[in-house]
């Protein structure tokens, strides 16, 4: 079984069933409508992030997030994950109730409790959503810069990229730039390959979060492959999401064949019914990949995580022994 890393889930979207029913229990609210048979429901991206938002306004405390936090990490950590960077939402902390700080340091105080258990290094990527607007994006953005939590190492956007003109998110992903963030963006998920070559030229990120609709035009391919932009691919997801029509349509293995550097991660994962040791069973069931294959995109998504250069070398060092 390869070590697993992940570096493109959403915190709030990490939730399990059970978990969001506990919340729903505690602050008498009726799941009803978005969780039935212990699964969430859903039947489209509208609807999956309505399920979303309802179950993230169920975190309104400190020790809500934290748990949240130290829950996943901990589940992560004992099926094989050694590295976990999650996305974080300030705006969703903010209408659920809770200061981005408070929301921050509380996520961080259950990354620090899974790593004192299971030794899961933890970090986190604040992220505007897209769909709420420029402003709310460039107030995310500023909020990362000045936060100070020594966790948070990137900065993001997800939401819908069909929503706003891509140029307009420039001054965000600066100020998170000129703070020393990393910087990853979701495109190509809903929007076809227009989506992530506007990403990249205007915004400039190392890392693109899902990316694989580049699959629609080949010499974006060879110009991710030649520049050396990350992809998070989460197939689990964009199979649920519909985005591809089956895992023998999923573009993973032409992407990597193309020399692009492709990771494999969870995105949401209950609500696409998989975890992140899944999609490397997914990988290796459908998209013929061996175990040494596996290990290498785990040192992809490491060599391409937002952190320091000797939590790097650690990182690699765990990777390299279980060889
Ligand atoms: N936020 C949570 N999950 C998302 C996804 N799959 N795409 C865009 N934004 C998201
Ligand atoms: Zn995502």
């Amino acid at each position: 079984m390869p070590l697993t890393a992940e570096i493109h889930c959403h915190v709030e979207g990490a939730a399990d069933p059970e978990l969001v029913i506990r919340q729903a229990r505690k602050y008498g609210a009726d799941p009803s409508p978005f969780i039935q048979n212990g699964s969430f429901v859903w039947h489209d991206f509208t609807t999956f992030l309505q399920a979303y938002d309802f179950a993230a306004d169920l975190f309104r405390t400190e020790e809500d997030y934290a748990r949240l936090t130290e829950h996943y990490l901990t589940s992560l950590a004992r099926d094989g994950a050694i590295y976990s960077e999650v996305f974080t939402s300030p705006d969703h902390a903010r209408r659920a109730g809770l200061s981005p700080q408070a929301y921050t340091n509380a996520l961080g105080e259950g990354m620090i409790r899974a790593r004192d258990k299971t030794g899961i290094e933890g970090r986190m990527i604040v992220t505007g959503v897209r769909h709420f607007g420029v402003e709310a994006v460039e107030a995310a953005a500023r909020f990362a810069a000045r936060c100070g939590h020594p966790l948070v190492t990137g900065f993001g956007m997800g939401g819908d990229e069909r929503m706003g003109d891509i140029e307009d998110f420039v001054r965000a992903f600066e100020i998170a730039r000129e703070a020393g963030l990393g910087i990853t963006v979701h495109a190509g998920e809903f929007g076809g390959w227009e989506s992530v070559a506007g990403a990249l030229d205007h915004l400039k990120p190392s890392r693109i979060g899902h990316g694989v609709r580049a699959i629609e035009n080949p010499d974006l391919v060879r110009r991710i492959a030649a520049e050396g932009i990350v992809m998070e691919c989460c197939p689990g997801s964009n199979i649920a999401l519909k985005v591809f029509d089956g895992f023998p349509n999923h573009p993973f293995p032409a992407l990597l064949a193309a020399g692009c550097k492709v990771t494999l991660n969870s995105d949401d994962p209950p609500y696409f019914w998989t975890t992140l040791r899944n999609e490397y069973d997914l990988a290796a069931k459908h998209f013929g990949m061996s175990e040494k294959a596996l290990t290498a995109v785990t040192r992809t998504s490491i060599e391409a995580a937002f952190v320091d250069r000797k939590t790097r070398s650690a990182l690699l060092a765990r990777l390299e022994k279980k060889r």
